[in-house]
């Protein structure tokens, strides 16, 4: 069964991955949401106007009352600055599977923040929830995405033709996956502490 948590405060190496709020609205629209280098690998464009970064943070905000929201903004521990976003999403209580999907601004791009992100939530995922596989796709025109997944373990299960439209135009998707027992039977040393308390 899945033990849900919601999205507790989680301290890796050099981030600090904790809960969106309302004020994080300038400064997400500023390295995120209009940012068409980083915009442009997601299903989503980039935001025009802070009115839309407003309206998707206050979707985000308040599903913080169920504890099955598992969405993380990614804060580097030495400066406090809000890098990027990470969340847990499309999960299945019949198969005890999620999705995972996450994004950098491109000042912190190859600084190893994207794979201590999601290092850190594939931990909490297995560890902590229960989760019994993690997947994720990415464009094949967006290799970094692949480069962190196989990173943290993840594995190739292969190509999905013309999954997504952008443009107008169709692009494929890699697709990767890893199991909880995969996870666990790799035996890494825990990456992450839990800095609230959870159940
Ligand atoms: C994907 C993303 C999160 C990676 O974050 P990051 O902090 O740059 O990741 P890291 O620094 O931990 O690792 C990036 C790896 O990709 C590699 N890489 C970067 N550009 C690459 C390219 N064009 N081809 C192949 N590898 C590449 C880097 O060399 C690095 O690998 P290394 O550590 O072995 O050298 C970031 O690029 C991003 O936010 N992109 C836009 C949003 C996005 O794509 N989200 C995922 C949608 S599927």
């Amino acid at each position: 069964m899945i033990n849900y948590k919601g999205a507790p405060m989680i301290e890796t190496k050099r981030l600090i991955l904790r809960k969106m709020e309302m004020n994080d609205a300038n400064r997400m629209f500023d390295v995120i949401f209009s940012d068409h280098r980083v915009m442009d690998n997601l299903i989503k464009g980039p935001h025009k106007t802070i009115s839309e970064t407003i309206n998707r943070l206050t979707e985000i905000t308040k599903q913080y009352v169920s504890d099955k929201f598992c969405y993380w903004g990614i804060v580097l521990k030495e400066s406090g600055e809000l890098i990027g976003t990470i969340d847990l999403y499309n999960i299945n209580e019949d198969t005890e599977n999620c999705e995972v999907g996450y994004d950098i601004g491109f000042n912190w791009w190859n600084q190893g923040y994207g794979t201590e992100a999601l290092h850190a939530v594939v931990e909490f995922a297995f560890r902590f929830m229960n989760i019994h596989k993690i997947s994720a796709t990415h464009g094949i025109d967006n290799p970094a995405s692949g480069k962190i997944m196989l990173k943290v373990g993840m594995k190739r299960e292969g190509i999905i033709r013309d999954m997504i439209r952008k443009n107008n135009q169709y692009k494929d998707c890699g697709i990767y996956g890893i199991l909880q027992q995969e996870y666990l039977e790799m035996n890494l040393p825990n990456q992450i502490s839990i800095l609230n308390k959870i159940e």
